[in-house]
């Protein structure tokens, strides 16, 4: 198991392009897999998760491979039934994504993971795309995976969502695109799926009462794409500029999806000096932006934000862990079925730095100081929380070790080379 032992290195300093966003590499390819011609993806997040995702529409009979700077990805005329068991590895995009797409191919396929994802919870996918007529077994009666589908000719369905996930508004928007399908979210989660599928030819509206309907399509047109650097990837930047004495880290062409955003309006609360440059994008908006360290105040971090940053807040329990005063996380519960349990782990790990944390079944309560360390954390199974102590170890006196570190390859194998790359 791979080991970081990390401590303070003065200032942060310089320039980074951070690696292509994960949820839109996922999609560019798993769409253009299923699109009626050949498309060119440009910076696609070159790490284990879009691998993943690369490997299981290669299993059905697309080609993935490298063209000049770019990938292109050559859909087969229909996907074929994978003679393998499909192995997602540590990707829940990778996994719920696909059993959407399967869920509407006359054929069966088995999808599985790693330990880490073969514990996390499957049913808010299989029972959706059970009633549009799949047929799915799991574990734990499709709690788990491994699943098998067996799918085909599926019906409309409108499906009220008791939780807002992205991934599985993703599953049945896949699984509709022949029928059309209906889709509610209690709050809208990232809406990278809408603005590409448009892109491809689909017809969404979505009503004032929260509904969102996608019209039947006889098939998805290709589309290239050019993703823009991963804003999740970018918040571990940000609050290492934000904590770190006399730090300034500028970041290049990085994501600013609205329904993504949510750790720039959280740094902003928490009094960060982050300056955002909007540029000229395509179906995401990017800008560059430029963060400089300063002091930071606790905040709350509830309701649509908490969505909105979901997969940042670890990184933002860091900067609270930071900062003056107290920081609440809430309406957060869904921390608990990530890669691991990140309520437990960020509590257990900000613990050994010192810290005063309140866990609770939705969130925690951070009481901000100065992390002293020596710092130890168990990340095995979790790349964000490998990424955020190896930020909040810039910054503690006595360092952080991280156990399991390797985790990183999840999403940002070359994050320790673009920490080492940041100097006074
Ligand atoms: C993702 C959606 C979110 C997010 C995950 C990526 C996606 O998960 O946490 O890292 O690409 O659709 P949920 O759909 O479970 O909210």
């Amino acid at each position: 198991m791979n080991e970081w032992s990390l401590a303070p290195d003065g200032a942060l300093r310089g320039r980074l392009r951070v690696p292509g966003d994960k949820s839109i590499s996922h999609r560019a390819i798993l769409f253009n897999a299923l699109a009626r011609g050949p498309a060119r993806v440009r910076n696609l997040l070159a790490s284990d998760d879009p691998k993943a995702t690369m490997d299981a529409v290669r299993a059905m009979g697309a080609v993935v491979e490298p063209d000049g700077d770019a990938l292109i990805v050559r859909p087969p005329a229909r996907l074929t039934e994978p003679k393998d068991v499909i192995d997602c590895g540590n990707s829940g995009t990778t996994i719920r994504l696909l059993a959407g797409v399967c869920a509407a191919q006359p054929f069966h396929s088995v999808l599985t993971g790693d330990g880490s994802l073969r514990r996390r919870p499957m049913k808010r996918v299989v029972e959706p795309l059970r009633r549009m007529g799949a047929r799915i077994d799991g574990r734990a009666d499709g709690a788990q995976a491994p699943i098998s589908i067996r799918g085909g000719s599926l019906h409309m369905v409108q499906h009220d969502l008791p939780v807002p996930s992205a991934q599985v508004k993703s599953a049945c928007l896949l699984a509709g695109l022949q029928t059309g399908v209906a889709i509610r979210e209690p709050r809208l989660s990232r809406d990278h799926t809408e603005r590409m599928l448009a892109k491809m030819g689909v017809t969404l509206r979505r009503a004032p009462d929260g509904w969102l309907v996608a019209l039947p399509v006889e098939h998805l047109d290709p589309v290239d794409v050019d993703v823009p650097g991963d804003i999740s990837a970018a918040a571990f930047w940000l609050v290492a500029g934000a904590i770190v004495p006399g730090s300034e880290i500028y970041l290049e062409n990085v994501g600013i999806n609205p329904t993504r955003a949510g750790v720039l309006d959280a740094l902003d609360r928490m009094g960060a000096s982050v300056q955002v440059f909007k540029k000229e994008g395509g179906a995401e908006p990017v800008a560059d932006l430029l963060v400089r360290f300063g002091p930071l105040i606790g905040t709350r971090i509830d309701g649509d934000l908490a969505l909105r940053c979901i997969d940042e807040l670890p990184i933002l329990a860091v900067a609270a862990a930071f900062a003056e005063g107290e920081t609440v996380i809430a309406d957060a519960a869904e921390l608990r079925v990530k890669e691991s349990d990140r309520i437990a782990q960020m509590a257990a790990g900000l613990r050994t730095l010192g810290i005063e944390v309140e866990e609770r079944p939705d969130g925690m309560v951070i009481q901000g100081g100065r992390p002293a360390g020596p710092g130890i954390c168990d990340a095995t199974g979790d790349h964000r929380i490998a990424m955020s102590f190896a930020v909040a170890a810039r910054a503690t006196p006595g360092g952080v070790t991280i156990r399991g570190a390797d985790a990183v390859s999840s999403s940002y194998p070359g994050f320790r080379t673009d920490l080492e790359s940041l100097r006074a």
